[in-house]
């Protein structure tokens, strides 16, 4: 599909690999077309209930924005390349669920498109870190904001302000992460999870996440009230009439997906 991003389709769920290990999979041009066009084929294939990402080799999952683009790079040029619906966003919108499986290094843009993720595990060789002060810039791909929506005002303003790195049991410790495994585990782990997703109704995943995503969109009258028409919604479907019913016949639930 892409000669820097490999897509591939395992069970039930979308495997996108960010495959530029000689470079740290950093996030140059072509990765970030690449993410984007595999997400929106996963997002159009009813057989692909969830997505895993991650990063090809042993070293990264993603080093962050590929640092010699920015080189002659005008202010102008940066901000129409981040302003264009910008790769950052793609897993948060994206209706399906997206577990990112950090194999190696998570800095900058690749920590900012593992905080648009909805899961994130880690090998025990991950390290993690905003390291944009160190170039002079900021985090520019919702690191600002979404990080501390995930570990707390506290924990996102020592990784922005310092730059350090941390490694996978500080970034569990954090809830950067929701678990760590041993490295040969991270992709079946991903997987495991992915399976389990795949197993419950689409319809009530694409909108148990919509919902829970809008708890930081919206002010929380809205959001209950999004969250009170997506739970009718859900109560209307198919799915609900063969979830309920599977439950008294206590049988395993064959969900449609309507
Ligand atoms: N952008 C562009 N190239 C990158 C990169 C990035 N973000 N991260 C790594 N690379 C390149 C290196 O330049 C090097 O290329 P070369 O072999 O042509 O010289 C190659 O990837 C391997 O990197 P190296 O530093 O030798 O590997 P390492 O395993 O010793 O260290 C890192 C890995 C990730 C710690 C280190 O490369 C690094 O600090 N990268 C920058 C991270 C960063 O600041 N990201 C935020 C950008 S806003």
């Amino acid at each position: 599909m892409s000669e820097v991003v490999k897509y591939e389709v395992r069970g039930r769920a979308a495997l996108v690999t960010v495959d530029r290990p000689e470079k740290r999979n950093a996030l140059n041009t072509q990765v970030r077309a690449g993410i984007q066009a595999a997400f929106e084929r996963a997002a159009a294939d009813p057989a692909v209930r969830c997505i895993v990402i991650t990063g090809a080799g042993d070293k990264a999952f993603i080093a962050g924005a590929d640092i010699s683009e920015f080189e002659g790079r005008t202010p102008v040029d940066q901000w129409r390349e981040m302003s264009a619906g910008p790769v950052f966003d793609v897993p948060e919108r994206c209706p399906k669920p997206v577990i990112a499986a950090i194999n190696g290094f998570c800095l900058g843009g690749g920590m900012e498109l593992s905080l648009s993720c909805d899961i994130r595990i880690s090998s025990t060789a991950a390290k993690f870190g905003q390291p944009e002060v160190n170039l002079g810039i900021i985090p520019g791909g919702g690191g600002t904001q979404r990080l501390p929506r995930v570990v707390g005002v506290g924990a996102a303003l020592r990784l922005i302000l310092t730059g350090d790195m941390i490694d996978a049991a500080e970034a569990h410790r954090i809830g950067l992460v929701s678990e760590v495994t041993e490295p040969a585990q991270l992709l079946p782990r991903a997987f495991e999870i992915a399976e389990t997703i795949a197993s419950k109704s689409p319809v009530a995943v694409a909108a148990a996440k919509e919902s829970t995503r809008a708890a930081f969109s919206l002010p929380l009258e809205d959001g209950l009230r999004r969250e009170r028409a997506l739970f009718a919604l859900c109560f209307a479907s198919e799915d609900k009439v063969e979830g309920v019913r599977a439950f008294l016949e206590k049988r395993p639930a064959n969900f449609p997906g309507r």
